[in-house]
């Protein structure tokens, strides 16, 4: 009898989490391995972790617990704990949870499937050190992930170490990957019909940056050449960091129909006293002159944000001064999150911790006034025609379509025909509701 074998991942955390994913589920194919979205089915089960916040590390361990009890009826289960958890605790983790075979970060993803191979014969192991990693050049197959919009990793790491990130200690440091290897990565997609592609890495201004200086590339000029390839009609990439953001990219937004008019730009905090104690290395003063140049740039462009609150030592004082920079730049949508310790984060160190009470406070006062900025801005569309990426492959009950502006905006619409994902469509828009837009096709 035959009996296939089935993989269960579950992601948590980022874009370069997801990607991981992806290419986990590709590896571990090439193995004979299905993955399913049943977990109580799964002879494997990857847990691809996040530990950028400690609510984030808090979700793996509970799901980890269901994962113990799982593998106590099935003692063969094959237990991987991936991601950032994985780098930042080690083997750590598998003294604690002695039900868990695999520890591995996330510079060695590659090496996954053969790990799963040993500890199916009871070998198990940690792999969790980062050193002088090359990223394999890595053509991804079509079978799995969506028809028509992928991530493309470009660079791993970061070199910022603003005092309250994990980020440095679990991606390491910045590794750019090749040139070449990006744009073959492209033109494969591209050729088996992918439409959009988003550039991820923690920061991707840097891109190149420790790459050999005679021939290598930066981020704007990746950027152009991507916006080259025939096939691909939208372009995205993410995160950077404000400091970094450079008058070449911004020209991107100007002379790069492709490049989508949405920036994710995170401030962390609207004083610049705590700027300086976050080590961002910006000022508020800087941060919105680049503001008002990528609006000179791209007019309706959409920026986003992460924001922080109570970071040690916020004054009630500094506190306004973020909710008065959210007046001044007015999101189109933006993340907000109460600060948490991170193990190896120099800020775990730092004085005049924030009040829990005090923290919970703020987050609700922002968000509040965030959402009504929100709405605001969303009602800016009404009337106006967008151009919308179809991405569900039916109407739903309501008969409606589902697509995404290049502002970032879900818009739902009306209109007789039958579109396929991936394919651009002129919306005018008639409602802004709370979390998205509404519309009907036009022409
Ligand atoms: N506490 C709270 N929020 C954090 N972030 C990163 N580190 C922390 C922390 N220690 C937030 C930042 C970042 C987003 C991904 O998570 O806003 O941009
Ligand atoms: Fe989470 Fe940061 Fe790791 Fe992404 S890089 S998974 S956000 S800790």
């Amino acid at each position: 009898m035959h009996t296939e074998r089935l993989a269960y991942i579950e992601t948590f955390g980022c874009q370069m989490n997801e990607r991981d994913s992806e290419i986990m589920a590709q590896l571990l194919a090439q193995e004979s391995y299905v993955r399913t979205t049943e977990i109580s089915l799964a002879d494997v089960v990857v847990v691809n972790t996040c530990s950028i916040r400690d609510k984030a590390e808090q979700k793996v361990y509970s799901l980890l617990g269901r994962v113990r009890m799982l593998k106590e009826d099935k003692p063969g289960l094959v237990v991987a704990v991936t991601g950032c958890v994985a780098q930042q605790e080690g083997r750590k983790i598998i003294d604690r949870m002695p039900f868990v075979d695999l520890v591995v970060g996330p510079q060695h993803i590659y090496e996954l499937p053969d790990l799963v191979i040993q500890a199916t014969h009871g070998h198990r192991v940690a792999v969790e050190q980062s050193k002088a990693f090359v990223i394999p050049p890595f053509l991804p197959a079509m079978e799995s992930g969506s028809p028509y919009k992928r991530f493309v990793t470009i660079m791993q790491g970061c070199n910022n170490f603003c005092t309250y990130c994990v980020v440095p200690f679990t991606r390491g440091r910045e590794i750019s990957r090749s040139f070449g290897d990006i744009i073959a990565e492209v033109n494969h997609l591209a050729a088996n019909g992918i439409k959009e592609v988003t550039l991820i890495g923690q920061n991707v201004n840097s891109y190149g940056l420790d790459q050999d200086p005679a021939t290598r590339k930066t981020f704007p000029e990746l950027l152009r050449a991507v916006a080259e390839i025939d096939g691909i009609t939208r372009l995205r990439f993410t995160t950077s960091n404000p400091k970094d953001l450079s008058q070449a990219l911004m020209d991107c937004f100007a002379d790069l129909p492709k490049l989508c008019g949405h920036f994710h730009l995170p401030v962390q905090s609207g004083s610049n006293d705590v700027l300086k104690r976050m080590n961002r290395k910006y000022t508020i003063e800087t941060y919105l002159e680049k503001v008002a140049g990528l609006r000179r740039a791209r007019p309706d462009i959409a920026l986003t944000t992460d924001i922080i609150v109570g970071f040690p030592g916020e004054s009630e004082a500094d506190f306004e001064a973020t909710m008065q920079l959210v007046e001044t730049v007015r999101y189109h949508a933006a993340f907000s999150f109460k600060y948490s310790d991170r193990p190896h984060a120099k800020s775990t160190e730092f004085p005049d911790k924030v009040d829990e009470e005090v923290k919970i406070d703020r987050l609700a006062r922002l968000q509040k006034r965030l959402q009504e900025i929100v709405e605001e801005r969303n009602r800016e569309y009404e009337g106006r025609n967008l151009e919308i990426m179809v991405e569900s492959s039916g109407p739903n009950r309501d008969g409606q379509w589902a697509g995404r502006a290049g502002s970032n905006h879900v818009v739902n619409f009306t209109g007789a025909g039958t579109f396929v994902p991936g394919q651009l469509v002129t919306v005018h828009i008639e409602h802004a509701c709370s979390h998205s837009l509404r519309g009907h096709l036009v022409g």
